[in-house]
């Protein structure tokens, strides 16, 4: 009934603009979350759920994010010589061996259905994920993987949907489901009275390549960009698109705000900043 999943596609070609000037000459997919970029944090859900072929759509200033990808050879002898055996570590395990890495260019940052069809000659003919590393999802398991156990029970397309608050929908594709939480209707960044709900599709979803063909159509939407969510649009008569309630908590790292919420949840649990951090914001909070 279903395909294991192998393909993830990164698309970080977006100009993040709501994070200049931080992402002018940086992209916004390298920021650090206490000490991994947020595209690692992505790229460590992809492998978690099955993923051994990541796909990175890049575009102007993001040749950071092949770098960290890249094996550092003067780096790791640097780090060997003065036997800094963790920090080595720490590197080496960024591309587990078995997991290879393919950079395709969007020419011009079109939308995010124009980033996705860039991948397509990578994707092949097979369902591929698509994660979108500004949207952090802490988790266990990850969310890509909790979607590729929906995929494995009933097969078809499935996006990651949250409950948002109604004046909200206008920021994210929003979706109507039938009884058995398949999607009926989805519609991009519509006002809060024309939203068929306050369900908002988020950064992750599982896709059939036949989104590929529709995607090949699509024509500029919401913004004058081509849109991902008309895509799936086009794909609800054809093959079942499921809405999945993931478990876990959401930061908008693409925002200010969910960018230092999502820094003050991860600094709380990382076992090197917890207990020190958890004071020195006690303290702050007296003050
Ligand atoms: P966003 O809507 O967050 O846009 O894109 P953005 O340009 O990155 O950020 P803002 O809104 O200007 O601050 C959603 C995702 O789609 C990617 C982005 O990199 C992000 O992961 N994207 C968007 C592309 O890869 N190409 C595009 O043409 C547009």
């Amino acid at each position: 009934m279903s395909q294991t999943v192998r393909a993830a596609v990164f698309p970080v070609a977006g100009r993040g603009t709501r994070f200049l000037p931080a992402t002018k000459a940086s992209p916004k997919e390298m920021l650090p979350i206490v000490d991994k970029p947020l595209i690692q944090y992505a790229v460590e859900e992809a492998i978690e759920a099955g993923a051994t072929k990541l796909v990175f759509v890049t575009g102007a200033s993001k040749r950071a994010i092949e770098d960290h990808f890249d094996t550092d050879a003067a780096l790791e002898q640097a780090l060997t010589d003065s036997g800094k055996d963790k920090q080595l570590q720490s590197i080496r395990d960024i591309v587990p061996d078995g997991v290879s890495c393919i950079y395709i260019r969007q020419g011009e940052p079109l939308g995010l259905g124009h980033a996705v069809l860039c991948a397509r000659p990578a994707v092949g003919d097979e369902p591929f994920f698509v994660h979108l590393a500004d949207d952090l999802i802490a988790g266990s398991p990850g969310c890509l993987k909790q979607m590729a156990g929906e995929h494995a029970r009933h097969g078809g397309s499935v996006v990651a949907v949250e409950t948002v608050p109604p004046e909200s929908t206008s920021s994210y594709g929003i979706v109507a489901v039938d009884g058995d939480d398949r999607v009926a209707q989805i519609v991009e960044k519509p006002a809060p009275e024309d939203a068929p709900s306050n369900s908002a599709v988020v950064g992750r979803y599982l896709l059939d390549p036949t989104i590929f063909d529709k995607l090949e159509t699509t024509g500029r939407g919401a913004g004058g960009e081509i849109q991902l969510t008309d895509a799936i649009a086009d794909l609800l008569d054809d093959l079942a698109v499921y809405a999945y309630s993931f478990s876990g908590t959401r930061y908008d790292c693409g925002s200010k705000l969910g960018y230092l919420q999502a820094t003050v949840a991860y600094g709380l649990e990382h076992p090197d900043t917890g207990p020190e951090f958890r004071a020195h914001l006690r303290s702050l909070l007296k003050g």
